[in-house]
């Protein structure tokens, strides 16, 4: 398929106080991190997991690095082992380290050392509600989300669930880097329209790079 943008030039938007939008960033790199993502759901399957409420999300979800978030009907937590399989969480990918390093970097987190990788498979339909990310240890490390595959609406807020929300389109290759007076706002994925991606067909991946433990 021809491509009228396989040449852009990445650039950044700023979002909010801590927060930027680096625009294209991954999409030079994502045939690499597809076949990454693939080799890691071959060790630790995506899988719909069950919040505490007892809802089955309608995102699909699994992990690599050294610890991995996951929810079950007592609660969300991070864990070295995969409950699913009994075994370790595949390690993170060099390729997936380097990239949220640059992007942590870029968006004036020089010092980002992600010990969870988190990734989510979004088919038609999927979405993530409203809510902040607080189960990480340390809160002074920033959140690095890459956007691959089919694009989505982003929400983002403030520290407030009824803040204003800002709406973004996020496209392939876009990473967005939230952290400092913006690390725990509010955010939320609307739900994924139907379409297909050229490299991965139906279907939209995001990797979200944490720093869980101290
Ligand atoms: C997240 O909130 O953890 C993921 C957001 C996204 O899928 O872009
Ligand atoms: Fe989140």
């Amino acid at each position: 398929m021809l491509d009228l943008f396989a040449d852009e030039m990445p650039w950044s938007e700023p979002l909010a106080p801590g927060a930027v939008i680096l625009r294209r960033q991954a999409r030079e790199q994502s045939a690499v991190l597809f076949a990454t993502i693939a080799q890691v759901a071959a060790i630790s399957p995506f899988r719909q997991m069950v919040t505490p409420g007892g809802y089955t999300m309608s995102v699909a979800m699994t992990n690599c690095g050294p610890y991995g978030w996951s929810t079950d009907r007592h609660g969300y937590c991070y864990a070295a082992v995969d409950p699913l399989t009994g075994k370790p969480w595949p390690a993170m990918p060099d390729c997936f380290r380097t990239l949220a390093q640059a992007a942590a970097s870029h968006a004036g987190y020089p010092a980002f050392d992600p010990d969870a990788c988190l990734i989510n498979r979004y088919q038609p339909g999927a979405k993530l509600s409203l809510h902040q990310d607080k189960d990480e240890a340390r809160l002074d490390a920033p959140i690095v989300s890459v956007s691959l595959g089919l694009p989505a609406t982003f929400q983002f807020g403030g520290l407030k669930r009824t803040d204003p929300l800002q709406r973004v389109w996020l496209e392939h290759g876009d990473i967005v880097v939230w952290g400092g007076e913006s690390r725990l706002f509010y955010h939320a994925i609307l739900p994924l329209k139907a379409g297909s991606h050229p490299q991965v067909g139906p279907w939209r991946y995001n990797l979200t790079f944490r720093r869980a433990t101290e």
